[in-house]
């Protein structure tokens, strides 16, 4: 039997490839920084049995039908927004993903964001940087109280219950909205059921951790900034898209809400001419969640696993669309 081929769509950690190299002849594009080119996908894709991706690169129709042999795509993320899924299906491919490997980690770094934005941190240091610390003085960058304020959490999912479980340090009343109640959630820290208008407005931390959906495309937007507080700070730590951009830098701009912590952006990556960035009260970082080298070697070892047991017939670990399978499971 000839060993399968194997194309990978980015440098990866070493881990990884040696799991991949186990089992199959691989190529891949070796770069840190730049995505594969549409046109490279396209053709390596066209010879490969297997490809484990990014969240940058696109799967869809046009990218099953290049790839005639391909029997699974391993995305290396949780979330697999860049993959459609029923074109996939249709063409007999199985996409896996990597759910529980990031969760703290981008909890973490949620938390980051929160207390980023609410405390001005990134402003003090560009003011400092700036020479423009003249005193001490009380009303000097005053930010938000987190001890003891209220978190409202959008989503409460893997991360987003990860989020929640942190704010216990802080003495915060906990409430979340979840398209269904999260039982364990409440009994574990007290977490409270509310519908996404009230959270909004009784929250004075709202963080998303709603995975992309045609459901939740757009879903925060100029009416959702106006049911929030004006001393709001708002967290994305889960897709750009969710949010309306405009929306975001009008209530940013006009004091609705009082801040921003931001991983994810609707078009990635943004330029420095990005009109959020030009803003005091946003905290802006790359999209770099799940971005320590202990996660992201977890992440690339995980899709390598689930793509090397997909193309040698053992149970795969983490299928998106398990019908390609054949046995629903
Ligand atoms: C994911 O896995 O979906 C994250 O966005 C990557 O950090």
């Amino acid at each position: 039997m000839p060993r399968p081929r194997a194309y990978i769509t980015r440098r990866i950690p070493h881990a990884a490839l040696e799991i991949v190299a186990a089992a199959c002849d691989y190529t891949l594009w070796d770069s840190d920084d730049q995505p594969v080119p549409r046109a490279v996908l396209l053709r390596e894709a066209a010879q490969a049995d297997g490809v484990l991706t990014m969240l940058s690169d696109k799967l869809d129709g046009e990218f099953a039908a290049a790839a005639p042999r391909c029997q699974v795509v391993a995305n290396m993320a949780v979330g697999y927004d860049n993959a459609d899924v029923p074109a996939l299906t249709a063409h007999g491919v199985l996409l896996t993903n990597t759910p529980g490997v990031l969760t703290d980690t981008t909890a973490d770094l949620a938390w980051a964001l929160l207390m980023a934005a609410a405390r001005r941190i990134v402003e003090g240091h560009k003011l400092i940087e700036a020479g423009g610390w003249k005193s001490w003085s009380p009303l000097f960058m005053v930010g938000q109280e987190i001890s003891g304020a209220t978190l409202g959490i959008v989503g409460a999912g893997r991360i987003g219950s990860a989020v929640a479980r942190r704010a216990r340090g802080f003495d915060m009343r906990v409430l979340y909205h979840n398209r269904h109640r999260a039982p364990a959630l409440e009994a574990e820290i007290g977490a409270e059921y509310h519908s996404f208008d009230d959270l909004l407005r009784a929250a004075d931390f709202v963080v998303v951790l709603v995975p992309l959906t045609a459901e939740t495309r757009g879903m925060v937007g100029a009416r959702e900034f106006a049911l929030m507080k004006p001393t709001a700070v708002f967290v994305n730590a889960a897709r750009g898209p969710i949010v309306q951009e405009q929306a975001l830098v009008a209530a940013l701009k006009h004091g609705q809400i009082a801040a921003a912590g931001l991983d994810v952006f609707e078009h990635e990556p943004i330029g420095a001419d990005h009109p959020l960035l030009g803003l005091p009260n946003v905290v802006a970082v790359p999209h770099i969640g799940s971005a320590t080298l202990a996660t992201r070697t977890r992440m690339a070892t995980a899709a390598a696993h689930n793509l090397v047991a997909a193309l040698t017939g053992q149970p795969v670990p983490n299928p998106v669309n398990p019908e390609v399978l054949g046995h629903g499971d």
